[in-house]
């Protein structure tokens, strides 16, 4: 129970994804959690299966993370029903596959706008609350993708290298507030709906590119390609 009685808002917690496993292992040691997501239906459903799950206290917030009003009512929504804040994840991201010949500009901002103009938003509206309280964690989802490029997806990795700048800036800045700001880039991480979006070879493709011959899981279990038999 690590987190017993702290609060952590996750935005795109809604998802089959990273999100909604954070959420439910932030619940699981005891953290209140807020559902965040785009997703009306889906974060109201997530936010009661996890309350009623590991009887903690939830919140569900439906909020796009590119809206500054809407991501500064999903805090203020938060602090009216806790009192505080103490982790944010900000977890809700989009990809869509395309060439830079080929990318339009809605794809381009659509993926810039939800990465990374989100991360900042909801980083800046969490950061009053948490320097009066002087503490807090916030945690971003870059992606390897950030580190070294990626084939059809340049604007997904530059909002996540954009992620890596923003947070160690970020982390220099509120340090003295007792503030952590940390990025983590994982590799791929499977979930249902990547599932539906990639194709079979994506998948066979990217699992000799992890070291362990595997990609990972949001949920606990086995990969369904590993190289080694994990
Ligand atoms: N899955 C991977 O392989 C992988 C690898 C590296 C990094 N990441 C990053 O991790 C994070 C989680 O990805 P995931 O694949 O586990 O999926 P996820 O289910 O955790 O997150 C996606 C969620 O974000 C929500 N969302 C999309 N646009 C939104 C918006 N404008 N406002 C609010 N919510 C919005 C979606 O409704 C969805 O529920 C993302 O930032 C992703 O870029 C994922």
């Amino acid at each position: 129970m690590r987190l017993q009685e702290r609060v952590a808002i996750i935005t795109g917690a809604a998802g089959a994804g990273i999100g909604q496993a954070t959420a439910r292992r932030f619940a699981e040691e005891g953290a209140h959690v807020v559902i965040s997501d785009a997703h009306p239906r889906r974060t109201l459903e997530v936010a009661q299966a996890i309350a009623s799950e590991y009887g903690v206290k939830t919140l569900g917030v439906v909020c796009d993370v590119t809206s500054r009003e809407q991501v500064e009512a999903m805090v203020q929504q938060t602090l009216d029903a806790f009192g505080r804040v103490d982790i944010l994840v900000n977890n809700a991201g989009r990809n869509i596959l395309a060439p830079v010949a080929e990318m339009t500009d809605e794809q381009w901002h659509t993926v810039i706008d939800v990465c990374l103009r989100g991360t900042f938003y909801c980083s800046r509206a969490v950061l009053k609350p948490m320097m009066a309280q002087r503490h807090g964690n916030i945690v971003s989802l870059s992606s390897v993708a950030g580190l070294r490029g990626s084939e059809k997806q340049a604007h997904y990795c530059a909002a996540k290298a954009g992620i890596i700048g923003f947070t160690r800036a970020l982390a220099l800045e509120v340090a003295p507030y007792n503030i952590r700001v940390n990025a983590i880039a994982p590799g791929l991480i499977y979930n249902e709906f990547l599932r539906r979006i990639y194709p079979d070879e994506f998948f066979d493709k990217a699992a000799p590119q992890h070291p362990l011959g595997a990609y990972g899981a949001a949920k606990r279990h086995r990969p369904r390609h590993s190289l080694f038999g994990l």
